[in-house]
């Protein structure tokens, strides 16, 4: 399907929620908007996309995805530039990203044009919930799950795809306080830990309610053979600067190919710093730390953004990073990332699309 078929059936609301938007006091994940866009796959295609009010979804309790988890999910961000205009952060590579998870989760892969079109429609109608002050955004979350009924065990043959958008503050209030996970693994080689599954943040949730009692935000996975490599935070990629060099683990089917991962790594590489992607033991950091050159170490994705780090804990060490006002890279980064999606600097990486 193409741009030029593509046509979105629109429903409006009768009566707009945007009251409900305090734009004073705008938290993570707790308003939606007032539409959503849904698609439906069966015998082999997908159908016309529609825009609907946003609303609850009838399901038959046998539904597949209920049970065997063909779930999969994006994450993505509208900002507005200071005349204001809606701007979609790189949706192309979170299209690209859905369905390399889709075929991993043996899903029907998403034509481009629903998926983009299917964002900058549903932004362009509901262009008032994109709020506009410093650190807000409109967090857009596509995702696909299977919808087949039945209670046997087969890849699905129907499938819904949804888009659900919710006005966006930080997702972390302050700097995160980091256990280094050498017990529960997130992800193994030839498993599914470069795509976005709903079952891997599942399968998450015990280990990080464990780390959370003990006083912890979130988890560093280390890779399944050792526990020595590290992989990825529970919610984002991670990066450690250590003297004048920014490293941060190569991606490969156990880690995900973060859209902010690769912004962040092309910013820095622009600016003459040096990147190093690579696998990295947790005793490089251990061993940095105590030399005195960890510098700084800090999450990237979509929600998150920049996250810094406040600690980070592995067996008996616990390695305190300094203040977070003295940080260069990260710091630069969130305000270059800043300027960039809210449209106050050139695009020159063609990572921003127009509504
Ligand atoms: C995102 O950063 O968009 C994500 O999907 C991470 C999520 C677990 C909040």
């Amino acid at each position: 399907m193409s741009v030029s078929t593509l046509e979105i059936k629109v429903k409006k609301v009768e009566k707009s929620r945007i009251n409900q938007l305090d734009p004073a006091n705008i938290q993570f994940g707790k308003l939606y908007s007032d539409h959503m866009l849904v698609a439906h796959y069966e015998k082999g295609e997908w159908k016309q996309p529609e825009i609907i009010p946003f609303g609850n979804v009838s399901l038959s309790p046998a539904t597949t995805f209920f049970h065997y988890g063909q779930a999969i999910f994006e994450g993505v961000k509208a900002y507005k530039d200071p005349q204001g205009n809606p701007l979609i952060f790189r949706p192309y590579d979170n299209w690209k990203r859905m369905n390399r998870s889709a075929v991993r989760m043996a899903m029907p892969e998403l034509p481009e044009d629903i998926f983009v079109e299917g964002i900058r429609a549903l932004v362009d109608l509901d262009r008032d919930w994109v709020p506009t002050s410093e650190g807000t955004s409109l967090y857009i979350r596509p995702f696909m799950v299977a919808t087949d009924e039945f209670i046997g065990v087969k890849p699905a043959e129907r499938f819904s795809f949804m888009i659900i958008t919710s006005p966006a503050g930080p997702y972390y209030a302050k700097p995160v306080s980091i256990y280094v996970q050498d017990q529960y693994v997130r992800a193994f080689p030839g498993g599914i830990g470069f795509t976005k599954a709903a079952g891997n943040y599942g399968a998450s949730m015990y280990p990080t309610m464990k780390i959370r009692e003990m006083g912890y935000d979130q988890i560093l996975w280390t890779d399944g053979f050792e526990h020595k490599y590290v992989q990825e935070i529970g919610t984002m990629n991670v990066f450690f600067v250590l003297g004048d060099k920014v490293l941060t683990p190569d991606t490969s089917d156990t880690i995900l190919e973060g859209v902010s991962r690769d912004s962040v790594v092309t910013l820095l590489r622009e600016k003459g710093m040096t990147v190093e992607e690579r696998p990295i033991s947790i005793d490089e950091i251990v061993a940095a730390y105590k030399a005195g050159e960890l510098r700084e170490a800090f999450g990237t994705g979509t929600a998150a953004s920049i996250a810094p780090i406040a600690d980070l804990t592995y067996q008996d060490n616990h390695m305190v990073l300094p203040q977070v006002e003295t940080w260069e890279v990260a710091n630069w980064l969130k305000k270059e990332l800043s300027e960039i999606r809210y449209g106050r600097k050139a695009d020159t990486h063609d990572w921003i699309y127009r509504v």
